[in-house]
């Protein structure tokens, strides 16, 4: 871990890479929100295994796209999988979202399921105005207030007991789930003109108890990491089946689960 890694998470980058069919779907569909023209300049903030920044990478041939991420796990895999000597309008970037340092080199911030982890917002956003030109354009989406609920309460009742509580104490939630109220003040805060910030409902579908599973053992990783290795498949198992036993499979055998997005559009003046 560097100095700078906001959250103190180690992501097992392979394992997200086999089981984040959901984030990146999200994340496709906020890429058809960019309306793109081709020659932009992109910041991928928070870009994970690198699937969706080399997707923006084809979508701006006469650009560029830079891919940041606080995990070295993660940039090292996607530094791997899609070499910049290879994909020539592409790069990466350790770097955490707090320490985001450019003076007007993109035309496009773009964020998909991580700003959530960073506690500090504001900081961001004050960079990401910094990181663009005017005219610059902000799309980011990340979960929301209210995320994840239903499955929050059932390890809510697993922590309840000594079992696992034992491993909580001191214990600091890494989320920050945030609503449309908030995010508009630290947006024009930062000189960030919103265009609009909007809380959605999503089902969230993961492909049957082992989907469920592998989605929340890659990024459920702040409660597992403090379960001892040889307890966390037990740990990940009770509350996977805990959650299915409310919220049974369909009748195609995937799993659902009510997700609440933030959705944030701005603009640098
Ligand atoms: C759920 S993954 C999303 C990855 C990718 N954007 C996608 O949609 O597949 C969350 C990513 O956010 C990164 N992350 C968390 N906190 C961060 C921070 N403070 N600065 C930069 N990246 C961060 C993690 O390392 C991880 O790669």
């Amino acid at each position: 871990m560097y100095e700078g890694q906001g959250t103190g998470m180690i992501w097992d980058a392979e394992d997200y890479r086999a089981y984040s069919s959901q984030q990146k779907k999200w994340g496709r569909e906020l890429i058809a929100k960019m309306a793109l023209k081709g020659d932009e300049h992109v910041l991928d903030i928070g870009c994970g295994d690198g699937e969706l920044t080399v997707e923006i990478a084809g979508l701006v041939p006469d650009g560029g796209v830079l891919g940041i991420d606080s995990s070295p796990e993660m940039i090292e895999l996607a530094s791997r999988t899609y070499p910049p000597q290879e994909f020539t309008n592409l790069d990466w970037r350790l770097m955490d979202a707090k320490e985001i340092s450019f003076a007007e080199e993109f035309d496009f911030a773009f964020s998909n399921a991580v700003l959530h982890w960073v506690d500090d917002q504001p900081e961001v956003l004050r960079r990401v105005k910094e990181a663009l030109r005017p005219g610059g354009r902000v799309l980011f989406q990340m979960g929301g207030r209210g995320n994840a609920m239903d499955m929050a309460m059932v390890l809510v009742s697993m922590l309840a007991r000594e079992e696992w509580n034992r491993y909580f104490h001191g214990f600091v939630l890494p989320y920050h789930f945030q609503g449309p109220e908030e995010y508009r003040g630290w947006l024009e805060e930062a000189g960030l003109r919103p265009l609009r910030v909007e809380l959605m409902n999503r089902d969230m579908v993961q492909k049957g108890r082992e989907g469920l599973a592998g989605w929340v053992r890659t990024t459920w990783i702040p409660f597992t990491q403090r379960i001892p290795e040889e307890k966390r498949e037990v740990f990940i198992s009770e509350l996977v089946d805990g959650y299915l036993e409310k919220f049974p499979l369909d009748g195609d055998g995937l799993a659902h689960m009510n997700a609440v997005r933030l959705e944030v559009e701005a603009v640098k003046p």
